[in-house]
């Protein structure tokens, strides 16, 4: 099953196209330097540099993997979440390729495409595997931190355990580092500070939220830093900032491998999936491996370049509608949506339709 995948949610415009697992092409145009400069994605800023780039990267895509529209057998684009004014541009660019080119098209749910990725298998990269199901993922990146049961690679097979409550983790990383004036986006940054800090120098406390909740909340960790730099001022040498984003770093890590943890005894479960953009993190990756092994738990994460948005993750998890014969061409279903209803309420049993189809 060959699929041309479109990923235009937030700041990456993406396109790639798969053939199952295998990646043949993947093209990202990445706004980073664009949004740079405000310190985080400017909406309106974001949608335009789609309208540019889409049909480059989108021809990139195709011209790489060796295909053109009429040889591949489907294409799948990012319906929701992210910002309306973004996934506009792709799913109209979506609709148009699929119509001309008599394709089936899959709306896909971007959450869903962070789950799979570890499943990836990329030409020039050691091959992953990818985890058995069922699993526990942890979606950690800049607009959701949210764990998920994942009986299977379909939006129905997928149920929420728990989501933040406020900041996403992504998005803590990248508060703090415009505090600290360090630059967007902050995730990199901080981490590559805290490689060489000491994260006992800063006592900040972790939300737990009770001791057997698998919500997150992040906002109170900013405002205790925000705090520190209140009555401290911003750090005047390396060493103070380095071990201010190391125990910033420590914070975050701990409480998303602890509920990650919780949340695989909680349902009997051995393996556990990171990703997102956060799940780049090398603290998380690292201490994560000590912390599940010691616990007798399996972590798997994607490989580095496809923690963060890319279309392959898109076109893989619109693969398994195309195989069902699913085509939303005609359907308003397609339409973007900017929020997610949750995955499932909790203690629900999985959810059997798309949200908002
Ligand atoms: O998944 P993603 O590319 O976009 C969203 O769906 O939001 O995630 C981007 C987020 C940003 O907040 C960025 O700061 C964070 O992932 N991030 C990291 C790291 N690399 C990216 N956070 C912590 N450590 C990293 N190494
Ligand atoms: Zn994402």
């Amino acid at each position: 099953m060959i699929v041309l995948g479109i990923e235009t949610s937030c700041d990456e415009t993406a396109a790639a196209v798969v053939d199952g697992r295998r990646v043949l092409s993947d093209v990202i145009h990445s706004q980073v330097q664009l949004h740079a400069e405000y310190g985080g994605v400017v909406p309106e800023l974001a949608a335009r540099d789609h309208l540019t780039n889409i049909a480059p990267v989108v021809s990139q895509a195709l011209r790489l993997s060796g295909h053109t529209l009429s040889s591949i057998d489907a294409v799948a684009v990012t319906c929701r979440p992210g910002l309306t004014g973004a996934l506009l541009i792709g799913t109209q660019v979506a609709h148009a390729l699929a119509w001309s080119a008599n394709k089936p098209l899959l709306g896909v749910d971007h959450l869903v495409g962070h789950l799979l990725a570890p499943f990836l298998d990329f030409p020039s990269l050691p091959v992953q595997s990818g985890p058995e199901f069922p699993f526990i993922g942890l979606v950690a990146s800049g607009g959701h931190t949210a764990l998920y049961r994942v009986d299977g690679p379909e939006v129905a097979l997928i149920m929420e355990l728990g989501a933040t409550r406020d900041d996403a983790a992504g998005e803590a990383y990248d508060k703090v580092a415009k505090l600290l004036g360090l630059g967007y986006p902050g995730g990199p940054i901080v981490d590559r500070l805290a490689q060489q800090g000491d994260p006992t120098q800063i006592p900040f406390k972790k939300a737990m939220l009770g001791a057997d909740s698998l919500e997150f909340s992040f906002s109170g960790l900013k405002t205790q830093l925000a705090r520190w730099v209140q009555s401290h001022g911003l750090p005047g040498d390396d060493a103070t900032l380095r071990n201010l984003c190391a125990s910033f770093q420590r914070c975050v890590v701990d409480t998303l491998l602890d509920k990650s943890i919780a949340a695989a005894q909680a349902q009997g479960l051995d393996t556990v999936v990171l990703c997102g953009g956060v799940s780049a993190n090398s603290e998380l990756r690292r201490r994560g491996q000590e912390y599940c092994s010691a616990q007798g738990i399996n972590l798997v994460a994607p490989h580095l370049r496809a923690c963060t948005d890319n279309a392959a993750m898109i076109a893989y998890a619109g693969s398994f509608s195309a195989e069902r014969g699913l085509d939303e061409r005609g359907q308003l279903a397609i339409s973007p949506r900017s929020s997610l209803p949750r995955l499932t309420k909790k203690g629900g049993g999985p959810r059997t339709q798309l949200p908002g189809g």
